[in-house]
């Protein structure tokens, strides 16, 4: 893994966008299709601004792009606006040309029935086109990566799991009280994220500082389930000056 340090989270997430975009038109150039894995969060929303600022200003087109979102909250309405779904869409889905058919969120809908088989096709789905080319990625103050809490296997595929309590006091503020958040949510796995062929981790601020430094710098381990990336080859940690304070 490699660390790249911006002194602005804003030069930074211009670069990574360019980065996207880059690699969404030389799948163009070859007739193939660009299989993006997102994230929702604070962390990529200037990402998602400068995509769509080059969608309108220069026409960079999402057509041949097939997506795959990270996580839900369980149980969610996609029209909440809590849901993920919802801020997919209100952040980039909207304002591009990605055809509808070619988003992949996880629902926070299906039945309980159903979810565990839901969630097996959610991997097979990735892998029918092939795998992930690109994975956008932020990170929890637990170390989760999508909603891989800690004791998240390295091998672990999309499933249902329960949110960290810590998770849940950092999402209490927009839901209005811990009380609203759901304890569940659906997320890719670690072993759905380490297949991705291109891994970008964003970390922005003073309050990512720690976790991030145990992240790179530590032992890997279930504990903080972002160690798991030390072992991926093509993982770059995005991350402003205040998040790399602690870094050695
Ligand atoms: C969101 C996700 C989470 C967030 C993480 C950081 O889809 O998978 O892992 O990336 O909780 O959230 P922010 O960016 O809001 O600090």
């Amino acid at each position: 893994i490699h660390n790249v340090i911006f002194s602005s989270s804003d030069e930074a997430s211009i670069c990574v966008a360019h980065e996207i975009a880059d690699l969404i038109k030389s799948k163009q150039a070859k007739n193939e299709v660009c299989v993006l894995g997102l994230a929702t969060g604070s962390s990529p929303i200037r990402v998602y601004e400068e995509l769509v600022r080059m969608h309108k200003e220069e026409g960079l087109s999402f057509s041949n792009v097939v997506s795959f979102n990270l996580d839900e909250y369980y149980p969610m309405e996609k029209n909440s606006i809590h849901s993920y779904h919802y801020f997919m869409h209100e952040h980039l889905f909207n304002h591009i040309d990605i055809p509808a058919e070619n988003v992949n969120i996880p629902s926070g809908t299906v039945s309980t029935e159903e979810l565990h088989q839901y969630c097996i096709d959610y991997d097979l789905k990735i892998n029918d086109y092939g795998g992930l080319d690109f994975q956008l990625l932020g990170i929890g103050r637990t170390g989760h990566i999508g909603f891989n809490e800690p004791g998240s296997h390295y091998n672990s595929g999309t499933r249902s799991i329960t949110l960290d309590h810590i998770t849940r006091v950092d999402a209490a503020p927009s839901f209005l009280g811990i009380d609203n958040v759901p304890k569940k949510a659906i997320t890719m796995g670690i072993g759905t994220v380490k297949k991705a062929k291109r891994i970008v981790l964003l970390g922005w601020g003073a309050n990512k500082a720690s976790i991030l430094k145990e992240t790179i710098e530590g032992e890997i381990s279930s504990e903080v389930p972002a160690t798991y990336l030390q072992e991926h080859h093509n993982t770059t940690f995005v991350i402003n000056k205040e998040a790399s304070e602690e870094l050695t």
